[in-house]
């Protein structure tokens, strides 16, 4: 086990597999900035599947947990099932986020390849607010499809997470929370993030998770859970009657570095410590090298034990205009 600065393990990795998407969400890949001018990554430049997993064998020695599949949209990538295979055959807790998009088509080779779980991103239930804010026409109804699916599989817990931002998709949760009650289906509201430098983040846009729970207790009776470890991020809401479940990821309101075990691998193979990163660490020379893997293991070693991130605790206006990567880039 190798402990951070502030005595966090490492056990959760975030792996983003492309930083390219099919959506154009404004508040992470917004046409303007993202544009025909802007280069992604090159085919040339992202790690293999093989180089991926080389990386996960050096992180179990170090008590990786958990790996979560992440982009972009990860369902971009080809085959990406033969991913999943190879990190869930280490006995790795194997989840995907991904905005649903692709998802019916790829379910059974997923479900087949050991995935655990799956995470759709879903921040509105009406068509056109959806399309408003992916700038995409994908259809509302075949996400919905693709989420009981993967439930139906046994994807479970399936969640939904919803980003929640004044003025654009406020009315959205209360829909949302009405769709999935009784599914097993758990939805989630996530506060707006200032990651990123494109998104136009201002705390203004923010609704905090106590003012959503306040209109949201005058049509539904929910109650507390405890949550299931001290690293979850969300706080977790059951409806009194049984029906399920909602969470609050308040990550603005109620920053929880304190206890953050995440680790996050970009496309091309640079360790990042924190979500608000300004820089990572290269790793894809000792990735590629085949280096032995005890010598990459020391490596992110060195890194951990180096971390002091905790930017959600110390955001402050100064930080706000710091440089940082794109969540697009390093995925949720
Ligand atoms: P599971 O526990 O595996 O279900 O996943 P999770 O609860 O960690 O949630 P998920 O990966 O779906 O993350 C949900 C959202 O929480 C992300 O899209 C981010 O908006 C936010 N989030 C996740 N991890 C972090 C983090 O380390 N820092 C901050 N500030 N936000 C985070
Ligand atoms: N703030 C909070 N969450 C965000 N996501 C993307 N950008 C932000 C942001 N600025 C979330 C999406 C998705 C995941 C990949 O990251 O909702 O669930
Ligand atoms: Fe794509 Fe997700 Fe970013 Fe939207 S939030 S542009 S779906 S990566
Ligand atoms: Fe972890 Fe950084 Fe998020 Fe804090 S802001 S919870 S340290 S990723």
């Amino acid at each position: 086990m190798v402990l951070d600065k502030l005595s966090r393990p490492l056990r959760d990795l975030r792996i983003s597999v492309t930083d390219r998407c099919n959506f154009r969400c404004r508040y992470c890949m917004p046409r303007e900035e993202f544009g025909s001018d802007h280069t992604f990554l090159s085919k040339s430049e992202i790690l293999t599947y093989e180089e991926i997993n080389r990386f996960v064998i050096a992180c179990k020695p170090l008590g990786l947990q958990k790996v979560r599949i992440t982009g972009g949209e990860p369902l971009l990538r080809k085959d990406i099932h033969k991913l999943v295979e190879m990190i869930s055959g280490l006995g790795i807790e194997t989840a995907l986020t991904t905005n649903g998009s692709l998802l019916s088509g790829q379910l059974n080779k997923l479900a087949g390849s050991g995935l655990d779980r799956v995470t759709i991103s879903l921040d509105a239930m009406d068509q056109e607010t959806h399309s408003r804010i992916t700038d995409s026409t994908f259809s509302v109804s075949d996400i919905l499809g693709g989420i009981m699916e993967a439930s139906s599989l046994g994807l479970d817990p399936v969640k939904v997470n919803c980003v929640v931002r004044r003025g654009v998709n406020e009315s959205e949760v209360p829909k949302l929370v009405r769709k999935f009650r009784g599914t097993g289906v758990i939805v989630r509201f996530i506060e707006f993030m200032d990651v990123g430098r494109t998104n136009g983040w201002t705390p203004g846009q923010v609704v905090p998770s106590s003012e959503i729970l306040d209109f949201l207790s005058k049509d539904f009776d929910l109650v507390p859970l405890i949550r299931d470890s001290p690293s979850d991020v969300a706080s977790r809401w059951a409806h009194s009657d049984g029906s399920g479940e909602i969470g609050f990821i308040s990550s603005v309101s109620n920053p929880f570095c304190g206890d953050c075990v995440r680790a996050r691998l970009s496309s091309e193979g640079k360790l990042y410590t924190c979500l608000f990163s300004t820089l990572g660490h290269e790793m894809s020379d000792l990735i590629q090298k085949e280096a032995d893997s005890d010598k990459l293991t020391r490596a992110i070693t060195k890194v951990w034990e180096q971390r002091k991130d905790r930017y959600s605790e110390e955001r402050k206006p100064e930080t706000i205009t710091l440089p940082r990567v794109e969540m697009s880039y390093i995925g949720g």
